[in-house]
């Protein structure tokens, strides 16, 4: 019988036509280049905070993204984290379906793609869909099989959560604002998990894991196993493929940053690709501003006469818009500008 989902533990021989992207969006692995230049910032304690502040303004105005190292989530923590996904991905199908849906609404899911039902074309990936804050709300309806799924992931979700609100304050005072001026217009954030599950494609030029696309939330944080490269940025018009660096989460700007920013720091397209051998798994942490915050270019960046290039909106009225849209279209935050 057919499965809804790919991580099903048999290998296809051949990419199904549903997941094979018509010629000219297709990824060009030959075209793409190793990035040399990704920066990563260490954040360890001896560092001049001025300093780091600058090197992460820089990263987040000419690339949009960087990698952390010492960031103080504890290296067995980012292990154990693969580990139980990896775990979770090996269970038989059967158990993983109880958890599947297709409903971008739900605030628990196993699914594939991106939006099954709203897109053209599927995308090679299984994802774990998991709301995390507050952790007492949600872990109830989390997985409770592999059985330790509960306990690592909150802990994870934690430790992640105070690098993410460490980095926003500095991503703030990086723009010339208060050190909690973003914190404040975000209010008090949600946090949303994916667990990315991507099996090896017997055909990578054909089909992507995730098609380029842009974070709609604040920040994302990820994980990414070191078995092989597979997340590329575009940068000036190249995509440029991140090789895992051990111990280094990829922190990059979502659109919701980019608004605040007045534009000044990019929410970068990104993608995901597949390996003809090996399987790949990511664990991206997204903070996203609650529902009813009010974003939209801050105060100060805009005092000197610089025009407001986004409107205000609510984080709830964005989701809803992208959701409804297909991943690879247009940046979203075009559909908000004044
Ligand atoms: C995402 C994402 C990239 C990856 O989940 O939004 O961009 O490498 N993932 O899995
Ligand atoms: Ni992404």
């Amino acid at each position: 019988m057919e499965s809804k989902v790919l991580s099903t533990g048999i290998r296809y021989l051949t990419v199904p036509q549903s997941y094979i992207r018509p010629e000219p969006e297709r990824p060009r692995l030959s075209q793409v280049s190793e990035c040399k230049h990704v920066p990563i910032i260490d954040l360890g304690k001896d560092i001049n905070r001025a300093q780091l502040i600058q090197h992460i303004g820089d990263a987040c105005r000419l690339y949009g993204f960087f990698q952390v190292i010492n960031h103080g989530v504890a290296a067995e923590m980012m292990e154990k984290m693969l580990e139980v996904a990896d775990e979770f991905y090996k269970l038989p199908v059967e158990e993983k379906m109880k958890l599947y849906s297709d409903d971008p609404t739900k605030t628990m899911r196993l699914s594939t793609s991106f939006n099954v039902n709203k897109e053209k074309v599927h995308n090679w990936r299984d994802y774990l869909r998991l709301h995390c804050y507050p952790l007492d709300q949600y872990t109830p309806e989390w997985p409770s099989n592999p059985p330790s799924f509960k306990e690592i992931v909150s802990s994870y979700c934690k430790e992640v959560r105070e690098l993410g609100l460490r980095l926003q304050e500095m991503i703030s005072e990086s723009l010339g604002l208060e050190k909690d001026h973003i914190k404040n217009v975000f209010g008090e954030q949600g946090q949303h998990m994916a667990v990315n599950y991507y099996p090896p494609c017997p055909q990578p030029e054909l089909t992507y894991g995730l098609p380029g696309h842009t974070d709609p939330n604040a920040l994302t944080i990820l994980l990414q196993d070191l078995r092989v490269a597979g997340l590329q940025v575009l940068k000036d018009g190249t995509w440029l493929a991140i090789k895992p660096h051990p111990g280094a989460f990829v922190i990059n700007i979502g659109d919701q940053l980019q608004a605040v920013s007045n534009g000044k720091y990019k929410s970068v397209w990104h993608r995901a690709v597949v390996n003809a051998e090996s399987e790949r798994l990511s664990v991206a942490s997204f903070l996203c501003p609650c529902n009813d915050a009010v974003i939209g270019p801050a105060k100060p960046l805009t005092e000197d006469g610089s025009a407001p290039i986004y409107k205000n909106f609510t984080y709830a009225e964005y989701y809803k818009k992208f959701w409804s849209r297909d991943l690879d279209q247009e940046h979203c935050l075009e559909l908000f500008k004044n």
